[in-house]
C-alpha cells in the first residue's frame, strides 16, 4: 500500500529560540514536504474549520482552552477515501502543551486504524515528543505505533537527512 503523510501545521507568528518571528511556512509543514521527498505517497494537511490565531500568545491560549477542555475541533476537509487504501500513515504535528494538538486528535477519533502502522513526527521547542506517542496509541488502539521522530522546530529545513534516516527505518509489512 502506499504511504500517507498527514501533518498540522500552522504559520504565523511562532517562538523560535527565544523570540517571536512570523513564520510564513509552519515547522511541521516544512519537515512533512522533507518527508514527502524522502517516502512519496500522498501528503496531506489536517486545516481546522475555524484555524487557531495568528498570534501567538492568543494561540497558545486557544489550544491550552483545548487541551483542557479535550475538544475536537472540526477539520475543513477530510483525505479522500479515507485511510483504508493507505500504510504506513505518517503523522507530523507540533508539540502543544506536551502532547498533540487537539485537532490532530479530531482526526485520530475519526477512523480505525487497528492493524495500520502509524509514524509519528513531532516539532518541537524542546520538549520532545512529550506524552505524544502514549496518547496516540491511546486515540488509535489495535495499531502499530513506530517508534517517534522528535525534530527541533527552528532545524526542520536542515532536517532532511535526519527524516530520511528515520523514515528508511520504519516499520513495514514487506
Ligand atoms: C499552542 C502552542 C503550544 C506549544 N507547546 C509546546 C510545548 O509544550 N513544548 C514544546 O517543546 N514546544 C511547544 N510549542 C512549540 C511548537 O511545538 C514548535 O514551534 C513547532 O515546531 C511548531 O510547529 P508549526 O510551525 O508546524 O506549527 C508550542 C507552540 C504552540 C503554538
Amino acid at each position: 500500500m502506499a504511504p500517507l503523510i498527514v501533518y498540522f501545521s500552522r504559520a504565523g507568528e511562532n517562538y523560535v529560540d527565544g523570540s517571536i518571528r512570523e513564520l510564513s511556512v509552519g515547522n511541521t509543514e516544512v519537515a512533512a514536504k522533507l518527508l514527502h521527498q524522502a517516502v512519496s505517497g500522498t501528503l496531506f494537511r489536517l486545516e481546522q474549520k475555524v484555524p487557531y490565531s495568528h498570534s501567538y500568545r492568543a494561540c497558545v491560549e486557544q489550544a491550552k482552552r483545548d487541551w483542557q477542555t479535550g475538544a475536537r475541533p472540526e477539520l475543513a476537509a477530510w483525505p479522500e477515501g479515507g485511510v483504508a487504501g493507505y500504510d504506513p500513515i505518517y503523522l507530523a504535528y507540533p508539540n502543544y502543551c506536551g502532547t498533540l494538538p487537539m485537532p490532530v486528535c479530531t482526526f485520530l477519533e475519526h477512523y480505525d486504524f487497528s492493524g495500520k502502522i502509524i509514524c509519528p513526527l513531532c516539532t518541537n521547542e524542546g520538549s520532545g515528543m512529550g506524552r505524544s506517542a502514549e496518547d496516540l496509541a491511546r486515540l488509535c488502539p489495535g495499531a502499530v505505533i513506530g517508534e517517534g521522530l522528535s525534530v527541533r522546530g527552528a532545524q526542520a529545513a536542515q532536517s532532511g537527512e535526519l527524516i530520511r534516516r528515520w523514515a528508511e527505518g520504519a516499520p513495514s509489512k514487506g
